[in-house]
């Protein structure tokens, strides 16, 4: 049965464009199926940063995540844009690199000048190495380690810090090896005690969380912090979750950090940052209608400023740290059609060369996918098939109810939304090689991650000499 619309046209891939792009307006990315820059060409093609995405697979080989330079500036742009338009005092936005963790990566929103949340020692790691500059780098976690931490004082960036546990580390740290230097800056982690409705894994702002101190004990924590000499505490720090679509829990958010800030005043604390975290949630499928950057910003500004008016605080510096809404519709990933298995009156499936190691938000979150088939644009979408990934797992299912044109093995297929939690969540499951990447702008495409050899696969295996002798199979 052929899809159309209720005007009588035919569905094609072409219905995922963006629309509004080439008059001149500036759509939030995360409104967006596709990045900014994807059109059809050639009447049946899909390009992405000017480059064919078909020619793209030929050149760096299937799986590819092609990611499009141009809308994750923009999205980086239009944060720091609203920030500037809607706040009066000073502002900083961080992206938050867990969405995507590597050197270009990095390099790209610090050159439109974000700093980077960290997660890990190895995420700091890479975003210094990507020539990040330290005091814009902001280090996350609930059990950083001793040596995260004296990695983190030493670069001397920001640490977030989550618990007692760490609190006292990092004094002792400081009291032990650092006396003569520069004191850590850090601010506070505290678990705001708001529910939001996005998935339960992904949810951390609510009192029964592992992350943030418990805004409980805010007495017994700033008269702590108020005494530590070897400490710098310039702020408090609250998330409440990833993919949000409504805007007031954080406006509820805002208003709490408010508060907490005024309390701190009271010990004396000169606490002149806030982060609100991030969260601001994308469209994944037609569905989905999460509000634009600049209305998000919005809403957190005129709460934060209302309520310091209120309370005659100062305007803080103001923090924020999205990472999906910045990077997730940048990105589709390609992979190339192979088998497909028809159980007549019940399913088809049609299989692609990557799946749950490339992509395991679906078997983990349930989360849908959208796709297009890069070299059949405007064929009409004839078919609802079932995309399976070539893992040895029957869950490894990458959309369920695919509306495509009819495909054959050798289309390319092109899931979209796929630069958040994607990659930085790839394994080596089956021990599939992780795929490649490249940037996209202006017809020019480059490669930021390079593909995974079988060579790579067994790079830190040790084979222990006693078993290296043995006639493998063979029985003594
Ligand atoms: N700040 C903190 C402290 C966070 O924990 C997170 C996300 C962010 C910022 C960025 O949130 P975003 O703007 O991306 O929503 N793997 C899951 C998402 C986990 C989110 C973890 N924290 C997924 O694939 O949906």
């Amino acid at each position: 049965m052929v899809s159309t619309h209720p005007t009588g046209v035919q569905h094609t891939g072409s219905q995922y464009l963006p629309q509004k792009y080439d008059t001149n307006a500036n759509p939030s990315p995360n409104q967006e199926l596709l990045p900014l820059t994807a059109r059809v060409h050639n009447h049946d093609l899909l390009e992405i940063g000017g480059c064919d995405v078909t020619t793209l697979v030929e050149q760096f080989g299937s799986p590819l995540y092609i990611l499009d330079e141009e809308t994750l500036r923009s999205a980086c742009q239009q944060y720091r844009d609203a920030f500037k338009q809607y706040y009066k005092g000073e502002s900083q936005v961080l992206y938050a690199s867990k969405a995507w963790n590597c050197l270009a990566v990095c390099a790209i929103a610090a050159s439109v000048g974000l700093g980077i949340d960290v997660a890990s020692g190895g995420e700091l790691y890479t975003a210094l190495q990507a020539g990040v500059s330290a005091d814009k780098i902001y280090l996350h976690n609930n059990n950083k380690s001793r040596e995260e931490l004296i990695f983190a004082i030493e670069s001397g960036c920001t640490i977030v810090v989550d618990n007692w546990h760490e609190l006292r580390t990092i004094v002792e740290i400081v009291e032990k090896l650092y006396t003569t230097l520069q004191k850590p800056r850090i601010m506070l982690r505290l678990t705001p005690g708001i529910e939001c409705h996005t998935h339960e894994y992904i949810r951390t702002g609510q009192l029964d969380s592992k992350f943030g101190f418990d805004p409980n004990q805010l007495d017994e924590l700033f008269t702590f912090v108020s005494k530590q000499s070897a400490l710098n505490c310039v702020g408090l720090h609250s998330h409440i979750g990833s993919q949000i679509f409504e805007r007031q829990p954080h406006r509820d958010l805002a208003a709490v950090m408010v508060q907490w800030l005024r309390d701190a005043a009271k010990y004396g604390l000169n606490i002149t940052e806030l982060n609100v975290g991030g969260g601001l949630g994308i469209k994944y499928t037609e569905s989905d209608d999460p509000p634009s950057i600049e209305e998000w910003v919005k809403a957190i500004c005129e709460v934060i400023q209302e309520a310091c008016a209120a309370e005659n605080l100062p305007l803080p510096k103001l923090l924020s740290e999205p990472g999906r809404s910045l990077i997730a519709t940048a990105c589709v990933t390609a992979y190339t059609i192979g088998s497909s298995k028809v159980i007549p009156e019940i399913r088809t499936y049609v299989a692609i060369d990557g799946g749950m190691s490339d992509n395991p938000r679906p078997i983990t979150y349930q989360s849908v996918y959208r796709a297009v088939v890069a070299n059949k644009m405007s064929s009409p979408l004839t078919q609802t098939v079932t995309i399976a990934g070539k893992h040895c797992e029957s869950g490894d299912i990458l959309i369920k109810n695919a509306l495509l044109p009819k495909t054959e093995p050798g289309d390319i297929l092109v899931v979209m939304g796929t630069g958040a939690y994607n990659y930085s969540m790839a394994s080596n499951y089956n021990r599939l090689p992780r795929p490649a990447a490249v940037v996209v702008t202006n017809g020019e495409a480059n490669l930021i991650l390079q593909r995974e050899t079988y060579q790579d696969l067994i790079r830190q295996d040790r084979l222990p000499e006693r078993l290296k002798s043995q006639e493998l199979g063979v029985k003594s």
